[in-house]
Formats: C-alpha cells, sequence, structure tokens
C-alpha cells in the first residue's frame, strides 16, 4: 500500500501470543488485556533500547472491546479494562515517541466473540480509530463470509486513507482465503494493505515456527515476489523470550524471520525478558538487515541430505544474508560447503561477519570451500559483502 508508510518491515511489539485473550483482571491484573499491559509495554519499549533501534509499535490485538458498541454504535473499549479510553493510551505512546496499533476483525464478530466491523461500520470504525489516533490496523477475518470479505478489505483501506490519518493496514485476509492464488490476490493485496498475515498463527512452539518456515519456502515462488517497500508477507509474531523456544531456537526464528523481510512484532513479557532473549532480539546488525533498504524477501535456495538448509537474502551495497539452518536433532554439524555453490559470482573476493558471534571471516573466494559449524536446530548466520573484484576492467 502506497501510503508512505512501512518502507522496511514495521518492529514492535503484539499482544496476541503471549497475552491471548485474558480479560480477567481481578485474579490476573498485571497480564489481562488492560490498559495496565500496555502502559508497562510502552514503558518497557521507551526505556529500555527498543524504540531506539526501531520497535516502535505498541500493538493491541483481540479482547479490548467491550462487548456492545454504544448508543450511536461506536465502537468502545471495555469500560474497567481501559478506564481512560483508547485516545488516551494513543497520546501516551506518542508522547514517548512510540505508535500504538489497533486490532478489528471484518465480520460479524472478532474471533475472540467482540464485535466486529461488519460492511456497513467500516467507516464509522475507520473514522473512530482515526480519531483515537491510532497508528495501525490489524483487521481479523473471523465471521464473515468471503464475498464480504472481497468486499470489506479493500473498503477499509478506502476508509482509512479518507480519514486523512497515515493508518498503516495489516490485512488478515488471505489467512482466510488459504493463503495462494488462485484464491488470493497479491497484486491487489499489495495495493490496499502493508502487510498481510498469509498462513495461520503461531503457537509457542519450536515445531509451529518450523512450519511456517516450511510453508513460506514451499510457497515462495509466489510470496517472494509480492514482498517490497510498503507491502510485506508476515508470517506472524516472534515468540522470541517465552516458554517454546530454547536459545539456540530463538536466533533461529530471528535470523529466519529476516531473511524472510518479515515485519517482528515480538509477543512475549518485556517486564520480565531474560537477558539472552534480549540480545537476540536487539542484535543491531541483525535488525541493519531486517530493514535493509531494498527490501527483498529472501529465499530457502538449498536442502541437503544432511538436514542443512541454506536460506539467502539479497541487500544493498551487493551485500546478502546467509543463513545456514540445522533441522538436525544429534550434535553441531560440519556443513562444509562454497559460495559458488550458492551461486555466488567467482569474479569477486568476499568477506562475511557472523550476525551472533560478530567474528570476521576474511579473504572467501567462491571456489573455495568453507565450513561452519551449526547446533541442532540452530543457525549460523552471515553478513557477507564482496571486498575486491578480480579478473575485471576497473570502470564501474
Ligand atoms: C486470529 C489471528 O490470526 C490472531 O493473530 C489473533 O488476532 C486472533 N485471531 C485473535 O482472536
Amino acid at each position: 500500500l502506497e501510503n508512505g508508510l512501512m518502507q522496511a518491515p514495521p518492529m514492535g511489539w503484539l499482544a496476541w501470543e503471549r497475552f491471548r485473550c485474558n480479560t480477567d483482571c481481578e485474579t490476573d491484573p498485571d497480564n489481562c488485556i488492560s490498559e495496565k499491559l500496555f502502559v508497562d509495554m510502552i514503558d518497557r519499549l521507551a526505556d529500555d533500547g527498543w524504540k531506539e533501534l526501531g520497535y516502535v509499535y505498541v500493538n493491541i490485538d483481540d479482547c479490548w472491546m467491550a462487548k456492545k458498541r454504544d448508543a450511536t454504535g461506536k465502537l468502545i473499549p471495555d469500560p474497567k479494562r481501559f478506564p481512560r479510553g483508547i485516545k488516551a493510551l494513543a497520546d501516551y505512546a506518542h508522547s514517548r515517541g512510540l505508535k500504538l496499533g489497533i486490532y478489528g476483525d471484518m465480520g460479524n464478530y472478532t474471533c475472540g466473540g467482540y464485535p466486529g466491523t461488519t460492511l456497513d461500520r467500516i467507516e464509522q470504525d475507520a473514522l473512530t480509530f482515526a480519531e483515537w489516533g491510532v497508528d495501525m490496523l490489524k483487521l481479523d477475518g473471523c465471521y464473515s463470509s468471503e464475498d464480504e470479505q472481497a468486499q470489506g478489505y479493500p473498503k477499509m483501506a478506502m476508509a482509512l486513507n479518507a480519514t486523512g490519518r497515515p493508518i498503516a493496514y495489516s490485512c488478515s485476509w488471505p489467512a482466510y482465503q488459504g493463503g495462494l492464488p488462485p484464491k488470493v490476490n497479491y497484486t491487489l493485496l499489495a495495493n490496499i494493505c502493508n502487510l498481510w498475515r498469509n498462513y495461520g498463527d503461531i503457537q509457542d512452539s519450536w515445531r509451529s515456527v518450523l512450519n511456517i518456515v516450511d510453508w513460506f519456502s514451499a510457497n515462495q515462488d509466489v510470496l517472494q515476489p509480492v514482498a517490497g517497500p510498503g507491502h510485506w508477507n508476515d508470517p506472524d509474531m516472534l515468540i522470541i523470550g517465552n516458554f517454546g523456544l530454547s536459545d539456540e531456537q530463538s536466533r533461529s526464528q530471528m535470523a529466519l524471520w529476516t531473511v524472510l523481510a518479515a515485519p517482528l512484532f515480538m509477543s512475549t513479557d518485556l517486564r520480565t525478558l531474560s537477558r539472552s532473549s534480549r540480545e537476540i532480539l536487539q542484535n543491531r546488525l541483525m535488525i541493519k538487515i531486517n530493514q535493509d533498504p531494498l527490501g527483498i524477501q529472501g529465499r530457502r535456495v538449498l536442502r541437503e541430505k544432511s538436514q542443512i538448509e541454506v536460506f539467502l537474502r539479497p541487500l544493498s551495497h551487493s551485500a546478502s544474508a546467509l543463513v545456514f539452518l540445522s533441522r538436525r536433532t544429534d550434535m553441531p554439524y560440519r556443513y562444509t560447503t562454497s559460495l559458488s555453490k550458492l551461486n555466488f559470482s567467482t569474479s569477486a573476493m568476499y568477506e562475511a561477519q557472523d550476525v551472533y558471534s560478530g567474528g570476521i571471516i576474511s579473504g572467501l573466494k567462491a571456489g573455495e570451500n568453507f565450513t561452519v559449524i551449526v547446533n541442532p536446530s540452530g543457525v549460523v548466520m552471515w553478513y557477507l559483502y564482496p571486498t575486491m573484484y578480480l579478473d575485471q576492467p576497473l570502470d564501474f
């Protein structure tokens, strides 16, 4: 969507995977979907070095609403859980240099059973979100027909645009259509949405991460070309910092999402995040790669019998990101390959920086073998760039 927003994949925090539809503020006041949770996360993003790295969206998901619209038909937040309303929360986010995202559903109800945005409510809800000063809308797709979705998603794009407020637009539409053509029209999506969910919800497990990576890789011929500045595929939230991933697997999710040019929405408790999770999520070179201005999505380029998979993302300045993923379950694997096997030009010399260890590997010639040691369910990730061109006239 060419609204000037999200020229690089968006970064921030999203409530859903970690905090779900917990509305029981009586027994669980710190973790229920309430003003307090979002104020806490805004404070963490602003105070703990996240915002400076680009994590600027604080996004509400399902279950923020009152069970009924007000007398004028306007959406309202649950008055007990959001006593000061959404505008106050948006103002607070803005005062701390952050942006606020909200959630709605194209249909009769949200997936959690709260009021949906039916076709006749689209303009009203877009105006409400704009009036509150919201910066992003995730529009889910429960409880609607294919026909309503086909009308509603483009209509919301128009309605958001008509408010005059820049509001980034995340569409769950393709996820409700199986994610693939001919049902899904990615040209249309890229025109009307800044990002879109293609596939099922992430859960707090390594198996879920692999399932998503496999689906995106199996369908990369369709999905890879449609991503770019202003319009991104969204493989769903980062679950780093929760309960289902080891440190090794957490490094893998971060690396894989980065080669996929994916939005980086953390869904974790930033108040209690471990040091190792923080280091993974705040890796500067990683974020620089994720945010590369060319905005080219990477691909899985190799699947070895050894259960090593290689992913490659082209970056600006002729650089590349390379990820070596091990799906093995035995022990660290010594994977030997060469850059020419990965289709790099033999007329250059290369240098790589290991994105996690920071180590520099220099003097790489495309034709020469090198070995990386990849831990089970882990990755080695390289930021690779040519340092010298061989056998070429000096007129480039
Ligand atoms: C389905 C979406 O895919 C999830 O990300 C989340 O928004 C839930 N609905 C909320 O009910």
